[in-house]
């Protein structure tokens, strides 16, 4: 269906009949309008972004590109107009990438420069720098209670590749399905497709992923996040952690443990990994794009014994292994003691945010429900009954706000109809809180 929609499309603006500039459904309508789910418009979309026939933007509908072998292309020479950028950004995905702390950041690549063996700038080992590799191990031992030794540590270009090489390596030995909390990060989902591989949505509740539909889904794995589910916030309860260990065990079955934020936990215990419970069946995965910064594209998987090998083979011929220079500058951060220390600095700063979201959510918004509020970058906002989260996004977007609902995280129509929004707070410095709430809130009275 994406490729039979991607073709559509395609040929429509070949001959020209979608003309440079026109702007195209969104791919939540065009998914409602076409009885067909939203990951196969989102797919189709982005295969004709990357082929340079549309112009992708975030939340905004896409337009028809301006090419010079199109009709329209070679008599517009106007750019589709540029969306002016948001003057409040929710976004829930990203931090706030101006606490990275450029002279630490600095000083440890100069350092890693200078004193680098010349071996270390050569091609070296696919999994990354054994200095590396070994300071993780004692890392994530103390404070995620990972159970690791280095040669089990492949260094990743952030999680988006780790599932990337498990996928490959999955599909590869015959997998078909992947299992996805519904709701959960949209583009895990395409990542999965494009490995040939078949996500199937697993519902979440307040404790996390329920685990009793997995035994009649039967995946070959499932992508979780145990510490703080993505987008509800729900930390994964006790029993069903041992459940869902259980039932991998059984079945032979792959998770994959996405710990993308866990070090923002603000008023309750830290929660241990599933990896630490049992290193045989669990992926851990770990990723500096939320403590340090996404650009930096760096990461670090675990890797169970069964799959290490492959999974080394598919980053050798992914990239060689991740860039030395970075490596070797974070094991300089985290043997100092300098990256727990910015961790500790930026916890603190997004506490303070998150307080400050709380406090202007009551007062702007007191009849919706806060959720996922404990730990994170984000919380999840339920409203009132009768509003609609579609419309509230768009009045949101009218008013210049980027706001996210949950459907756009939606596997399936059940999920979407919730009506939710999933509030980010990287985005926003602390005293831009309460005047984005009071927009957001406005937004609401726009439809009341
Ligand atoms: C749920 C989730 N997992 C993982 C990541 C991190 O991905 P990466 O390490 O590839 O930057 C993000 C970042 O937005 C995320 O939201």
């Amino acid at each position: 269906m994406r490729r039979q929609l991607e073709t559509v499309l395609r040929e429509a603006m070949r001959a020209g009949s979608l003309a440079a500039g026109a702007r195209l459904p969104s791919s939540r309508d065009l998914a409602r309008q076409l009885g067909v789910s939203r990951g196969v418009v989102v797919d189709a979309y982005g295969a004709l972004g990357a082929q340079g026939f549309l112009r992708l933007r975030e939340r905004a509908a896409p337009t028809v590109a301006s090419r010079p072998d199109s009709p329209a292309g070679q008599h517009a020479d106007e750019q589709p107009p540029i969306a002016p950028p948001p003057r409040f950004d929710f976004a829930a995905t990203t931090p706030d990438v101006s606490l990275l702390d450029r002279r630490a950041w600095i000083r440890a690549l100069e350092r890693s420069l200078r004193d680098a063996p010349d071996a270390a700038l050569d091609y070296g080992d696919p999994r990354g720098d054994l200095g590396l590799r070994r300071c993780l191990v004692d890392y994530l031992g103390r404070v995620r209670g990972v159970v690791a030794t280095p040669s089990q540590v492949v260094v990743v270009q952030g999680f988006s590749q780790a599932i990337d090489l498990a996928f490959r390596v999955l599909a590869a030995a015959g997998a078909r399905r992947v299992a996805f909390e519904d709701p959960s990060h949209d583009e895990q989902w395409v990542a999965a497709r494009r490995a040939g591989l078949e996500p199937v949505p697993v519902p979440v509740d307040g404790d996390g992923i329920r685990i009793e539909p997995l035994a009649a889904l039967a995946p070959d794995a499932v992508v979780v996040t145990p510490a703080h589910q993505f987008p509800t916030g729900a930390v994964l309860e006790s029993s069903r952690r041992r459940a869902l260990l259980a039932w991998a065990a059984r079945s032979d079955a792959l998770v994959i443990e996405d710990d993308y934020d866990s070090e923002f936990r603000y008023d309750r215990a830290p929660v241990g990994t599933l990896q630490g419970l049992d290193p045989s069946h669990v992926l851990y995965v770990g990723t500096v794009s939320k403590t340090l910064a996404p650009a930096l594209r760096l990461g670090w998987s675990v890797v169970p014994a069964k799959l290490l090998d492959r999974f080394v083979e598919a980053k050798r011929y992914a990239d060689s292994g991740s860039p030395a220079l970075e490596q070797l500058a974070l094991a300089h951060l985290i043997d100092s003691g300098a990256y727990e220390r910015a961790v500790q600095r930026a916890r603190i700063a997004y506490r303070r945010r998150r307080d400050a979201l709380l406090a202007a959510l009551e007062e702007s918004l007191p009849d919706c429900e806060v959720e996922g509020i404990a730990a994170g970058l984000h919380v999840l906002l339920r409203l009132p009954a009768g509003v609609g989260a579609p419309e509230i996004a768009a009045a949101a977007e009218a008013r210049r706000l980027h706001v996210r609902q949950v459907a756009d995280f939606s596997l399936t129509e059940q999920t979407a109809s919730q009506s939710a929004l999933v509030l980010g707070y990287g985005r926003l410095p602390e005293p831009a809180i309460a005047p984005a709430v009071r927009e957001l809130a406005a937004a609401v009275a726009d439809l009341s």
